[in-house]
């Protein structure tokens, strides 16, 4: 008989109702994970062989469907499937460092350059140290208009990529895997109200779907609300200022928590009259993704309408 998994052609056992990530883990496979709720994309991995339930493909882009690829960790076969690594998005390129700049006191803006590197803006992509540390960063570029791939990354006080972006400079070699992520503009319609909602670096895939919405000559509403702890955490909120200043269609509302500003109860008062129209981007924090999703369910909006990323803490 067929087992119901394999690894490489390697049957693996798997318990009734155990997810393919718990199976592989079991049986000392080596299998990255982070979230395990099916948000960030590390668990990725391709069946070669057989179906994956609809469900573990969710949140990933038809092209990646078609292939075959699945999310592990919300995965629980019925049918036989033969599993391997996600090869193409997998596939490491070397990076060099164009620039590093501060974008606020525990932020920076670190734009790389690298060879064939096919992206939307607002996806993400794994940031590869020379000591093999890797971390998930969205991409606040656009490959149409810029040369580089730019990302904003906060520093965590103690985190290893943190200390180790804070050390590197202009021609520090890297490597990048990907493009991740379904968090881009597409699928919309040109003339729909469009909700950009994110916390801190959460403004980072924001911004690359906003330009490529304005690029793309979406006609319909947008809004951008950026919260930070502080007010000096709000980066990039000039050029923001300016640009709604310039664009009809365009509208920027900043919160901060030290004057009183609370994101999530800002962005819901004002989109729960048009909740059921609007398609929503949602980046950051988990309880703030989470809570934003609910209550914008709760008001009409669609789970299909709403994109997020979480930016979840990688596993150790
Ligand atoms: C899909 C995705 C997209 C992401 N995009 C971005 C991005 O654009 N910009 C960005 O700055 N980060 C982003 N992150 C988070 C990023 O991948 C790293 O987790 C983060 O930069 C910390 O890495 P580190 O090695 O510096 O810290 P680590 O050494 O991993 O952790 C050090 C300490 O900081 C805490 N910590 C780590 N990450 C977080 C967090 N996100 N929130 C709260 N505490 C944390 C840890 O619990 C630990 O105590 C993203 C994550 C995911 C999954
Ligand atoms: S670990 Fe599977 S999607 Fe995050």
């Amino acid at each position: 008989m067929t087992p119901l998994l394999t690894y490489m052609d390697r049957p693996v056992e798997i318990a009734p109702g155990e997810t393919v990530l718990e199976a592989l883990l079991r049986a000392g496979i080596d299998a990255p994970s982070s979230c395990r709720t099916g948000n960030c994309q590390t668990c990725l991995r391709r069946a070669v062989q057989g179906t994956p339930p609809a469900e573990s493909q969710n949140g990933l882009t038809e092209a990646q469907k078609a292939m075959g690829y699945f999310l592990p960790c919300i995965c629980r076969p019925s049918s036989p499937l033969n599993v391997a690594p996600p090869d193409d998005a997998g596939a490491r390129l070397p990076a060099t460092v164009r620039s590093v700049e501060a974008l606020a006191q525990d932020v920076v803006r670190l734009r790389i350059e690298t060879e064939a590197f096919p992206y939307r803006p607002g996806q993400f992509l794994k940031l590869i140290a020379s000591d093999g540390l890797e971390r998930h960063y969205s991409i606040a570029s656009h490959p149409e208009e810029d040369p580089f791939l730019e990302m904003h990354i906060r520093l965590h006080p103690g985190g290893r990529m943190s200390r180790h972006v804070m050390e590197i400079a202009k021609g520090h070699r890297l490597h990048v895997a990907g493009p991740l992520g379904t968090c881009f503009y597409e699928g919309v319609d040109k003339d729909q109200p469009l909700a950009l909602i994110g916390a801190g670096t959460g403004l980072a895939p924001l911004y690359g779907v906003l330009r490529d919405a304005l690029r793309q000559g979406h006609r319909g509403p947008i809004r951008l609300y950026h919260g930070a702890r502080e007010r000096k955490g709000l980066y990039l909120r000039e050029e923001l200022e300016a640009l709604a200043r310039a664009r009809d269609n365009f509208d920027y509302a900043p919160a901060s928590l030290d004057t009183g500003g609370d994101l999530a109860a800002l962005a819901l008062e004002a989109e729960t009259q048009r909740a059921s129209r609007t398609a929503y981007f949602l980046c950051g924090g988990e309880n703030l993704v989470k809570r934003l999703k609910r209550d914008l369910f709760m008001s009409g909006a669609s789970m299909k309408a709403i994109r997020s990323d979480v930016f979840s803490p990688a596993s150790l």
